[in-house]
Formats: C-alpha cells, sequence, structure tokens
C-alpha cells in the first residue's frame, strides 16, 4: 500500500517537473524570438520601472513624459497607476503603439489588502495564524488583480527589532522562525499556483536585505552585521520567500557592510542567484540606484553600472540604466550578455503572468465589479481583524464588556476614520472604514447608551502634526482647547459605569520615513488618562499603534490593555466583537514590548553575556541596568485570553537523539478559565553548547489550539535535527553535539522546561 502511494507521488513529482521544464523551455523558445528582434534601446527599456504620480509618492521624484516613454519603448513597467480603467488605457498604448508590443508590467504597494484593507501586517502577524494570513494575502490579490494590477511590492519582510523604526509596521516583527512562516504564506497567498491565472498576482519580496537592521533605528541607515548574525537571524524570511517562488526582489535602500544593497554583488548575485537559486528578477527600490551616489559610490552612470553588474535588473524611477546604460556598453563597463539576462528575466516575469497571450488578463470589468471590495472580502477582513489583537492586560476579568449600560468612549483615536487603514493603505479609501464609535453604536444600538468625547489630539504638537500630515490630516488638531476637551470627557466618563479609551499612535506615525526616538504616549493622552483616572471609573485601553508602544505607566494604572494595532476597514466592528466578548482574543506580540527607549534594541532571542544577569535582580559587574530591569514590559509571544490556560506536564520522549533521529516534546494544555478559546502553544529551543554562542531561546516550532471551557489537550511537537541546525563561524549549516533545553508555553518567558542530548 506505502509503496504503492509512494510510487504514484513520485510518478506525480516527475509529472510535475516535466511539465514546468516543458513550459520553461516553451518560454525560451518565445523569449529568444522577441528578444532577437529588440533593439539595443529597447532591451534597456525593459529595465526602467517608471510612476507617473497619482499613487502615494514614496520618494521625492515623479516620473517624467511617461506615455511618450511608452511610445518609444523605454518603459518595462508602472506603478501608481490605480483603477482598471486607467491600466487598460496604458496597456493599450504599450500594446498598440509601441513597435514590439510588448505589455507592461503593472505594480502597486499591495500591503494588507488592496482597496479592502485589513491589518497592518505587523497585527496580521499577531494572528499566528499561518493559513488566515494567507488567505489575506489571496484576497489581497483577488482584489488587486480584478482592478488591473499584476503585481505586489510585499511581503515586506524585514526582521525588525528596533520599534523606533517606523516600518516595523509593514513585517511580522522580531523572530527569523514566525517571519519565514508568514513570508512563505504571503507568497503563496498573492501567486497563488499558478501566476498567468487572473486572480493572482507576482509577488516581490522584500527588502532585500537587512533593512530593519537599520543603525538607530531611522529609516535608510546603515547596516554592519556578521555574517553569522545575518544567516542566523535576518536571512531566513528572504530565502523562505524564494522558496516559496517569489517572482521579484526589490532591493533595500540601505548599504550592507559598506555597499549599498542595490548595488551589491555579493547580495543580488552570489547569495540570491548562485546560493539560493533565485530566478525572477531584482527590482531596486524608489531612485535608490541613484541614491548610491549619496552613499559615494560615483556619478549616476558609476552607480548603475555598478547596480546592473551586482544583479540588479529593473531600475525603479530613477532612470539611471535609461539614460546610462548604453554610454557604458559603448566604454566596455557592462557587457551586452549582462543588459540581456536583465532584459531576459522582466521578459520572463510577463511571460509567467500570461501578458503576452492576453495583456488584458487582469482588466476585465466584470471582476472589477464583482471583485473589488465586496461584501464577502469586508467580511473576512473583520474576521481577520479580530485575529490579531493582543490583550496585554486585564485586571479582575473587566473585559469583556457587558452590552448594557452607559459606556464612555473615548480618545483621538475612537472617532478617527482616516486612522483605522494603517500606514501603506495606499489603494484603501478610509472613507469606507468603520470607526471605533460606528462599531460600538452598530454592537450596541438599543441595549446601552455610549457617551462619545474625543478627550484630547493624538498630539497636541503642531510640528509633529505637520510631519505626519503628509498624506492629509491624521493629527487633527482641534480648535478646542485641550482642558475643553478633557472637561467634557471627564463629564462623559462620570455618567458611565466604564470609561473605553482609545489611544496610541496616528496611522502616519509609522511606516516610511516615520521614525521615533519617543514611543511612550504622547503627553496629551497621558493627560487625559490622568484627568480620566480621578473620575475612579474602571478604563479599557484600546491601543491603536503600528509598533511596539512604550507603555509601562499605563500598564501599572489602568486595569485593562488591549493592543489592536491599526485593525483595517473594519476596525470598529472588529473591536467592538472583541471588547464585547463576541471573540475570545487570541493574539500573541511578534514584537517585544520594552519597558522604556533604553532598553531599544530588545527582543527574546538574544545571546547570554559572560556576566549573565539573575532575572531582575540587579548585580554589580553584571550584564544589566542600574535604572531598569532587563525583561521587557511584554515579552515576544505574550497576549492574554478572556480565559485562563494551564501548562503541564512537559514531556520528552527520550533524553538522547541521534541526528537521523527524533524526539517527541509533549505538554498538556488547559483551558481552567470561564470561556472557551484558542491558546497558541509555543516551542522554543537552547543549544546549550556550540561552536559559536547561541540565543537564550529560539522559536521552533508553535501551534494554535482551540479548548472549550474545562477541556485539557496534549499537544506535541516532534524535535528532529533540522531544528537544531544553524549557520556556524564557517557558515556551515549544520546541528553541533551537545545539550539542548526545551520550552513549551504561552509566551517567550512563561514556559515548562525539559532538556535531551543531542549525539552525533
Ligand atoms: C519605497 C518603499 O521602500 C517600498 O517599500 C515601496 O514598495 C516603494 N517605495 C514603491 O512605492
Amino acid at each position: 500500500m506505502m509503496k504503492g502511494l509512494q510510487r504514484l507521488l513520485l510518478a506525480l513529482l516527475v509529472l510535475v517537473a516535466a511539465t514546468a521544464q516543458s513550459q520553461d523551455a516553451k518560454m525560451k523558445v518565445f523569449v529568444d524570438a522577441l528578444m532577437k528582434k529588440m533593439t539595443l534601446e529597447e532591451k534597456i527599456g525593459q529595465l526602467n520601472l517608471l510612476t507617473p504620480g497619482g499613487g502615494i509618492l514614496t520618494g521625492a521624484v515623479v516620473s517624467q513624459d511617461v506615455d511618450t516613454k511608452i511610445r518609444n519603448g523605454q518603459v518595462g513597467g508602472l506603478f501608481g497607476v490605480i483603477g482598471m480603467e486607467k491600466i487598460k488605457t496604458v496597456q493599450t498604448i504599450a500594446v498598440t503603439q509601441t513597435r514590439l508590443k510588448i505589455p507592461l508590467l503593472f505594480g502597486s504597494d499591495v500591503i494588507h489588502g488592496y482597496k479592502t484593507t485589513f491589518p497592518i501586517p505587523l497585527g496580521l502577524a499577531s494572528s499566528w495564524d499561518i493559513p488566515l494570513i494567507q488567505s489575506t494575502a489571496a484576497a489581497a490579490a483577488n482584489e488587486a488583480s480584478a482592478d488591473g494590477l499584476n503585481w505586489a511590492f510585499s511581503p515586506m519582510v524585514d526582521i525588525a527589532r528596533d520599534p523606533r523604526w517606523g516600518r516595523v509596521a509593514e513585517g511580522a516583527g522580531e523572530d527569523p522562525y514566525l517571519g519565514s512562516q508568514v513570508s512563505k504564506a504571503m507568497v503563496r497567498g498573492y501567486q497563488g499556483n499558478d501566476l498567468s491565472k487572473n486572480n493572482t498576482l507576482m509577488a516581490c519580496v522584500k527588502h532585500f536585505a537587512l533593512y530593519g537592521a537599520a543603525e538607530a533605528g531611522r529609516d535608510y541607515n546603515t547596516t554592519d552585521m556578521s555574517l553569522v548574525k545575518m544567516y542566523n537571524e535576518y536571512l531566513p524570511p528572504y530565502k523562505a520567500a524564494v522558496d516559496a517562488g517569489t517572482g521579484s526582489v526589490m532591493s533595500s535602500f540601505n548599504e550592507i557592510n559598506g555597499v549599498p544593497a542595490t548595488g551589491n554583488k555579493w547580495l543580488l548575485t552570489d547569495l540570491l542567484r548562485k546560493q539560493w537559486g533565485f530566478k525572477g528578477f531584482v527590482v531596486s527600490d524608489y531612485t535608490s540606484l541613484n541614491e548610491m551616489m549619496d552613499h559615494g559610490m560615483g556619478d549616476l552612470q558609476n552607480c548603475s553600472a555598478l547596480a546592473l553588474n551586482a544583479g540588479l535588473d529593473m531600475d525603479m524611477v530613477g532612470e539611471g540604466f535609461l539614460t546610462t546604460i548604453k554610454k557604458s556598453l559603448a566604454e566596455g563597463k557592462v557587457t551586452l550578455k549582462t543588459i540581456d539576462d536583465a532584459c531576459r528575466r522582466i521578459l520572463e516575469a510577463k511571460y509567467k503572468l500570461g501578458l503576452f497571450e492576453d495583456p488584458f488578463r487582469y482588466c476585465n470589468e466584470e471582476r472589477m465589479k464583482s471583485e473589488v471590495m465586496n461584501a464577502e472580502v469586508r467580511k473576512f477582513t473583520r474576521e481577520a481583524a479580530r485575529h490579531t489583537f493582543v490583550l496585554l492586560k486585564n485586571d479582575n476579568q473587566l473585559l469583556p464588556l457587558k452590552k448594557t449600560g452607559t459606556i464612555a468612549l473615548i480618545g483621538p483615536l475612537a472617532d478617527s476614520r482616516e486612522n483605522m487603514l494603517g500606514t501603506w493603505a495606499v489603494s484603501g479609501d478610509s472613507k469606507y472604514a468603520v470607526t471605533v464609535l460606528e462599531g460600538f453604536k452598530n454592537m450596541l444600538s438599543g441595549r446601552a447608551e455610549i457617551i462619545y468625547a474625543k478627550g484630547a489630539n493624538i498630539s497636541d504638537d503642531s510640528a509633529l502634526a505637520a510631519h505626519v500630515n503628509v498624506f492629509g490630516p491624521r493629527i487633527d488638531i482641534d480648535k478646542r482647547s485641550p482642558e475643553e476637551m478633557i472637561d467634557e470627557a471627564v463629564a462623559a466618563a462620570n455618567k458611565a459605569q466604564v470609561v473605553v479609551l482609545v489611544a496610541g499612535e496616528a496611522s502616519e506615525m509609522s511606516g516610511e520615513a516615520a521614525s521615533r526616538t519617543d514611543l511612550s504616549l504622547p503627553a496629551s493622552q497621558k493627560r487625559l488618562i490622568a484627568a480620566l483616572q480621578k473620575t475612579g471609573k474602571p478604563i479599557v485601553m484600546v491601543l491603536m499603534s503600528g509598533r511596539p508602544q512604550v507603555i509601562e505607566a499605563e500598564s501599572k494604572t489602568v486595569p485593562a490593555i488591549i493592543e489592536v494595532w491599526h485593525p483595517g476597514t473594519e476596525a470598529g466592528n472588529a473591536v467592538a466583537d472583541v471588547i464585547f466578548g463576541d471573540y475570545n482574543p487570541s493574539g500573541k506580540l511578534t514584537m517585544t514590548f520594552p519597558r522604556n527607549m533604553g532598553q531599544i534594541p530588545i527582543y527574546y532571542a538574544a545571546k547570554s553575556t559572560g556576566r549573565p544577569n539573575d532575572g531582575d535582580n540587579f548585580g554589580k559587574f553584571k550584564s544589566n541596568y542600574l535604572d531598569a530591569p532587563n525583561s521587557p514590559l511584554y515579552p515576544f509571544g505574550y497576549g492574554l485570553s478572556y480565559t485562563k490556560f494551564s501548562y503541564s506536564d512537559l514531556r520528552l520522549s527520550g533524553n538522547t537523539m541521534k541526528a537521523a533521529e527524533t524526539i517527541t516534546a509533549t505538554v498538556t494544555v488547559s483551558n481552567t478559565g470561564n470561556y472557551d478559546g484558542e491558546e497558541t502553544v509555543q516551542l522554543y529551543i537552547r543549544d546549550l553548547v556550540g561552536t559559536i554562542g547561541r540565543p537564550l531561546k529560539e522559536l521552533k516550532g508553535f501551534q494554535k489550539v482551540f479548548l472549550k471551557k474545562g477541556e485539557s489537550k496534549e499537544i506535541s511537537f516532534v524535535i528532529n535535527n533540522e531544528l537544531l541546525k544553524f549557520y556556524n563561524a564557517s557558515l556551515k549549516y549544520d546541528s553541533e553535539p551537545g545539550k539542548f533545553q526545551v520550552f513549551i508555553g504561552t509566551n517567550s518567558s512563561e514556559t515548562k522546561r525539559g532538556e535531551f542530548e543531542l549525539v552525533k
């Protein structure tokens, strides 16, 4: 029986491989024939990606004379053209008014949904629900492709351990294992199993590489990192995307160990293509090629030649390739073969997307009408959002609230439509977003009274507001004085049994070019909290933010806190679902919440020093601070539920293991609280002895388990040699013999522990 099955599987694999081979062969014949007809200028034209403006710009420059350039065969693709009709018009120019009629790629930043906006990626990751995350990417692809697009500038998989960096909102957080699962799922979600289907998009994994490790959390800043750290901690999510078949990769703005990523041959060729076998194309980030001049790499011609020779195929917006590569060829600085290789990769992407067969494949009016912002996807985004909220504190079971009585809904984010979608919702329209006030009304109408008061501005700092409000008002400074607003809020609180305070960051206080040096709540909001506390009413703080916040003070005084990130189109309804108990929160942090700014960067998978501290007990000549403990406020993996889960009885199936063997670690998880609920059971491993120092703990697995009130389940993880491997000082990927600790628990700090030995 087994043998028969195996044979069938093998036959299937051979068939799949043979079909892929024959498709590749067909593609080669097609592209060869096309390239034979192309002039040098037309080849260089394919390497040019422009934006005519209209979408949200993320650089200082907008492309000029785009339609003339298209007609001249000087453009390979566009982004920032939004709307099926517009895309159809432009594609028509490309396929009717150019010499070779080569269709264009149409890309966009489809980051967390398209018009229907899902929670920000950091929120989605907090669900730890990989199938759900994949489905959000698939839904985004379905919607965006129905509106003419064929290429998503996503997933963003940069490991981020410094919340000062605003772009932590766009990724999955601090952990390479979880980050890799999310990365794969997103690529699969966007691309499906066939790029040429009209409901899929080509993915573009970004920002390659190490963009999240920018010094001081300042955007675009330098990264300098050992290879061992790169390979073990930062590169895995990019590699996972490549292994999952991402069609394209975007180079990052930063330099890596001295050389800008966009012109870094080691990165784009040796690592990406030679070691990892990447077959798609590499696009620069917005003018990142031109920015190599500021990095000190010479003039535009020099930078363009460096980038092309390094392995960059497509130049976003800056036109360095378009304006200098021909000259560099004449001067022998680049070869025709290098230009041909890059051109071939762009044409292959178009071929795989089915654009040569039908350039209007993604321009179908019926699909646009039925798929864009339909009721089903809105329903799904509400469902997804509920899974992303992380309950940080819930003293005396204050939450969930009853749907009766009088509730004071207060705060600058409680009725702020423009802040619900979060950063990088370029195609989302906030006018369709549901505010928390609306969500509460939808939930409570006829049952409970809601008294709303804004209470405070997100910030009273008009200079900050001016920096944040580039895409429209996000920090809306009220005409009333702060005192008037606080008085109104206090009056509301006095009339209510409970206060729900919606506080935190405006959507554009995170995202690109939104680094911050102080992540505590703005003074305006702190004053509001202090005034509300004086009323003696219980306070639930709904925290909206694009990154971890520094809320140690609030964590001591506010009885219930729930982090909801920026939840997307259905924000208010999803928040109401959770606050009033229709859904029991199950999210877990994927980035550590520090106690204060001085602890940053802080992450759970740190190394031991030679003078490890003793918990939070201060010790002279130990690795600790005089003025704060080492432990974070809320650790990686942390998140409460309305019910309570207890862990008991961790057992391992053996205490020694050979490389070819496995050990099973089993724990009993019980729901001992008063609600049904879902728990994310987390497995961490520590390698106690190695040729290089290994982290104190590394996530190596997790399982989501739904337990009815009173129910218990045994949860098992199989530990094999693969899980124990790492890159050693010679970048050899292998496990090393010795003792390992196994931790299973509800977050990275609260775990049960076991131990085994790997014998080799
Ligand atoms: C710059 C950003 O870094 C990148 O993530 C984005 O895809 C491009 N701009 C295009 O908008």
